[in-house]
């Protein structure tokens, strides 16, 4: 298999989303863990639900639209600015610590985000985080116009960097872009970043769960949807191993 071009996601697979954790909890206090995982569950939920409505409103729209939302929905709508300050974690949420050791390790073949989030969103995050200059294109699915994962957004991968969906090797940690990526025909690897045993023995545990347990149960665990990943690793910094192999 040649690889010619390493495809990432973005959110929760370069970029740490429960980095937002700090900043809702700051402007929240005590309700920061409930904020971050609604907020996020929504965050998603809305993508596939203007996909389907054909309804497209881009990343931005929908990521506030969904903190507006967790807010109400959660009676903390106070008419403050703490939205916007919130939103803005969105434009400097933290890499993970293997992000740049990671690409840089793969240097010489085409490397790309692909992801759900508006230009001017990624372009902010790519920038303030550094990023950017690790890349050679920074793909939204804002030029398809419909959210990952309608094969017409994978596309762009093909078309932007003039490779077949097989030279592509699309990396994400989310399962349902795993799934969806594979439906496509890339080649795919999964950060398994929650393994089994670490899921079991947080359900496990006594007493209420947390937001954050009841999400990873829900967004963080293979999907049953009939594709499995090609390969399946802990963290970023095993991809070069996958591509040499
Ligand atoms: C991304 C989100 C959805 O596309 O994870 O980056």
């Amino acid at each position: 298999m040649t690889i010619k071009a390493v495809v990432f996601d973005a959110y929760g697979t370069l970029y740490d989303i429960q980095s937002v954790a700090s900043v809702t909890e700051q402007a929240f206090p005590g309700y920061g863990d409930v904020i971050t995982q609604v907020w996020r569950i929504k965050q998603l939920e809305y993508t596939w639900l203007r996909s389907l409505m054909g309804t497209y409103e881009d990343f931005g729209v929908v990521t506030r639209d969904s903190l507006a939302y967790t807010l109400d929905c959660l009676g903390l709508d106070d008419g403050g600015a703490a939205p916007r300050r919130i939103f803005d974690k969105y434009l400097h949420l933290d890499p993970y610590p293997d992000a740049v050791a990671a690409l840089t390790a793969l240097r010489g073949r085409k490397l790309a985000i692909l992801s759900n989030g508006s230009p001017d969103m990624l372009g902010a995050l790519t920038r303030n985080t550094g990023l950017d200059g690790l890349l050679d294109d920074v793909i939204s699915v804002d030029a398809a116009k419909v959210f990952k994962p309608d094969p017409a957004a994978y596309a762009l991968a093909e078309t932007r960097l003039g490779v077949t969906p097989r030279e592509v090797l699309f990396v994400s940690s989310n399962p349902w872009d795993v799934a969806g990526a594979k439906a496509f025909g890339f080649t795919v690897a999964w950060i398994e970043r929650v393994s089994r045993e670490t899921m079991a023995r947080e359900l496990a545990r006594s007493g209420p769960l947390p937001p954050l347990t009841i999400f990873k149960a829900l967004r963080t665990q293979m999907d049953v949807l009939g594709f499995e990943p090609d390969y399946r690793i802990a963290s970023l910094s095993e991809l070069s191993e996958v591509v040499t192999a």
